[in-house]
């Protein structure tokens, strides 16, 4: 069979092991209240990448290529991530404006930074009723429809070919709400049903070894109409050998459609029809605590999934988001790792991070005060697991800003004058924290400085 099969039951023998340690720590709590939390050990990993990896999952976000001009975006990015969905690059209207004419200069963009960084790509989306040129959604004949969804698929396919861990080829085509009916696309209109399964196939023939998902949103608690209608299609497909290989639950989360307290009963019975299953755009609306235990209930709902193979969130930070108003990431607007960070790393058995150094202190930014001229920022150093006699940290400001005052610790600058070292041998107690502040005169930049690792001793 093919490369994609092969990987995936060398997840599920990978998931063994990991589903008794979820079970150690009480898979029956997965719910959005019931944060349970692997615990840290000395040799535990910093960044949620590394923590998925250690799970035999990848853990990825979507990026939107303009962003990446953008140090502490980019920063952040390959510090954490270790795979990219294209937040809007890799759309159809994007890749085949018009009829046969395929632009892939921006999309590449995405793929050479997964090769530069050695990330994982998802392919987000191959046939889609949204984002689509009107060229698609005016086509008529059965037979011209099937021909150009031939085409954008192989060609689009074939760009990437080894280069992509898993294809999303078909998004989001059922109905909200209590039908459980078929979306009303073009593509459902002109084709019938089988468009869905035709799709799969013609991909399946361009890539063999390519993990091919059906991706979905609102799909997550178990008894609704769409999620019902999407697990009979998967269930139809596998027992009738039509080539999909996974599931993808978008996992956007808000009060109208929030965390279901059995998610992982969900996801394993989808897996259980022998598909792999991805939350493929996890954004959850919220702050604080409660988005915390939210996050941590959706990660240990994919960790006790065996066939659960990773967790894209749909953005890097919160001031980006395509929901932004919700803030339903796990960056703040200054790249500050929030407290839902902190819930899934710890959850994948992580433990520091946030850029944090050496994993024994954190630190974390926050502007307290902006005046016409200026603005304080305030830094909180968080102590680990163990208590430490002094730390240090970076603070680098975007020149022609300048700090003027620092307070709460012993500042030193290099030689441009950029980067302020702060460093306190005043000790904190295991799980202790203390801040500095420092004012900044903006000089016409308001960009927020950018923090280094917390080094403890
Ligand atoms: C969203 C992007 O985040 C926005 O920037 C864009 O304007 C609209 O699309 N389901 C999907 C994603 O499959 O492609 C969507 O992404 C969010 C919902």
């Amino acid at each position: 069979m093919s490369t994609a099969h092969q990987r995936r039951s060398g997840l599920r023998r990978a998931g063994t092991r990991i589903r008794k340690v979820v079970a150690a720590v009480a898979v029956g709590a997965v719910t959005a209240g019931g944060l349970v939390a692997a615990a840290g050990t000395a040799s535990a990993q910093t960044t949620l990448g590394d923590a998925a990896a250690a799970q035999g999952r990848y853990f990825g976000t979507a990026v939107a290529v303009d962003r990446l001009g953008e140090p502490d975006y980019t920063a952040t990015l390959n510090r954490e991530f270790n795979s990219i969905t294209a937040e809007n690059s890799w759309k159809w209207e994007s890749l085949q404006p018009s009829p046969g004419y395929f632009d892939f200069s921006t999309a590449d963009r995405i793929a050479e930074h997964a090769r530069q960084q050695g990330m994982e790509l998802r392919g987000h989306t191959l046939v889609w009723h949204s984002q689509l040129p009107s060229w698609v959604e005016n086509i008529g004949s059965a037979d011209e429809l099937r021909a150009v969804m031939r085409n954008h698929i192989t060609t689009v396919m074939e760009h990437y070919k080894g280069q992509v861990r898993s294809w999303d080829v078909v998004n989001e085509a059922f109905e909200d709400g209590s039908s459980g009916a078929r979306r009303n696309s073009v593509f459902q209109r002109v084709l019938g049903d089988s468009w869905i399964e035709e799709a799969f196939y013609i991909a399946h023939e361009v890539d063999p070894d390519a993990t091919l998902c059906y991706n979905d949103y609102n799909t997550d608690a178990w008894n609704t109409a769409k999620t019902q209608a999407v697990y009979n299609m998967v269930a139809d497909f596998v027992s009738r050998g039509v080539p999909i290989d996974c599931v993808g639950f978008q996992a956007h989360f808000n009060s109208g459609n929030p965390v279901p307290e059995n998610y992982h009963i969900t996801l394993q019975n989808f897996a259980d029809l022998g598909v792999e299953v991805q939350l493929t755009e996890l954004d959850i609306a919220g702050s604080g605590a409660s988005q915390a235990e939210q996050y941590a209930g959706v990660t240990l709902a994919c960790l006790a999934v065996p066939q659960c193979t990773g967790i894209t969130v749909w953005g890097v930070t919160d001031k980006y988001s395509w929901r932004a108003e919700d803030t339903p990431l796990l960056f703040d607007g200054n790249y500050n790792p929030k407290q839902a960070y902190y819930a899934v790393l710890e959850t994948l058995g992580g433990s520091g991070g946030g850029g944090g150094g050496d994993g024994a202190c954190t630190v974390t930014y926050e502007e307290t005060e902006r005046w016409g001229d200026r603005f304080n920022g305030r830094v909180t150093v968080r102590a680990g697991d163990e208590a430490i006699s002094s730390w240090s940290t970076t603070v680098t400001v975007h020149p022609p800003q300048r700090i003027s005052a620092t307070w709460n610790g012993e500042a030193s600058w290099d030689t441009s004058g950029n980067v302020m070292t702060m460093r306190s041998n005043s000790g904190l107690p295991a799980g202790g924290q203390t801040s500095f502040g420092f004012t900044v005169m903006a000089n016409g930049n308001w960009t927020a400085p950018i923090l280094g690792s917390c080094v403890a001793s």
